[in-house]
């Protein structure tokens, strides 16, 4: 039995509580698909039921620590140096489209750094956790990056940017020159567990442009923690301000970031 902090015990105790809605609701918008008005709205209410339900569990635990909600936004807490980040539910596209690929994010940032962080994926029941200085795992087992090192043997999960989205032009220049050095590309549709599949070695990296810091406080340490890399795209580091972000293995990390840039 691996030993696990207070405050990862707390982080996937919420998660998994959060969870049984999720599925429940998840059960409900496979029905919902065909019906007229479609399962829109009711996403949006089960999501903010989640996030409800998140902070609940979270605060009753710590109740100074502050929050980044993806749906309520920033809540300043007594204690300035903690703060929860959370998205109730990363892969809203895939939910509503009944695709069963999606998680709950749980990122625990201390003084800007993420110290911590749970993604729950609840239909594998994969839970995926880790802690800085402590490794990084998936239930009970241990994560370690994979140890592809060629270019053309890699698997490589991106985010494309979509309607609604900016830096279409900057996708469609880095979407060639990544294509023809790997193996495949793969459009998973939740950023939280394209970082916890990198951290877990199913792929050998991931980037995307403009996310939220929801989206990447948990997986960012995931992956670290598996002993790989993350920086921004430009490789800087203030990937949770930017959210331009390129997380892969430690054999990988220099070309890939080597190419985005050459088109940059
Ligand atoms: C989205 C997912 C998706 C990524 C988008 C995010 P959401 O989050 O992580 O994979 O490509 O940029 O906005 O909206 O499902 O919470
Ligand atoms: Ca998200
Ligand atoms: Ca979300």
């Amino acid at each position: 039995m691996i030993a696990r902090s207070a405050a990862i015990n707390v982080m996937t105790g919420a998660a998994r509580k959060a969870a049984r809605g999720l599925l429940r609701d998840f059960g409900e918008v496979e029905q919902l698909q065909v019906s007229k008005k479609g399962p829109g709205d009711f996403v949006s209410a089960a999501d903010l039921r989640v996030e409800k339900l998140l902070r609940q569990e979270l605060q009753k635990a710590r109740p100074d620590y502050g929050f980044l909600l993806e749906e309520s936004g920033a809540v300043e807490g007594n204690d300035r140096h903690n703060v929860w980040i959370v998205d109730p539910l990363d892969g809203t596209t895939n939910f509503l489209h009944g695709i069963p690929h999606f998680a709950i994010s749980i990122g625990l940032v201390r003084d800007g750094e993420p110290i911590a962080g749970v993604v729950y994926q609840p239909l594998t029941d994969e839970m995926f956790w880790a802690e800085k200085g402590n490794g990084s795992f998936v239930n009970e087992r241990r994560l370690r990056v994979s140890g592809r090192r060629k270019m053309d043997e890699a698997v490589i999960a991106t985010g494309i940017p979509h309607q609604g989205r900016p830096e279409h032009q900057r996708y469609m220049r880095q979407l060639p020159v990544v294509m023809n050095a790997t193996a495949g590309i793969r459009r998973f549709g939740s950023a939280a567990l394209d970082l916890a599949y990198v951290a877990a070695g199913r792929c050998e990296a991931f980037w995307e442009n403009g996310l939220k810091p929801w989206d990447i406080a948990a997986g960012i340490i995931l992956v670290k923690e598996a002993g790989g890399y993350v920086s921004e795209i430009d490789g800087g580091h203030d990937m949770l301000q930017s959210g331009n972000i390129l997380a892969a293995n430690d054999h990988l990390h220099l070309p890939l970031g080597t190419l985005l840039r050459s088109v940059d």
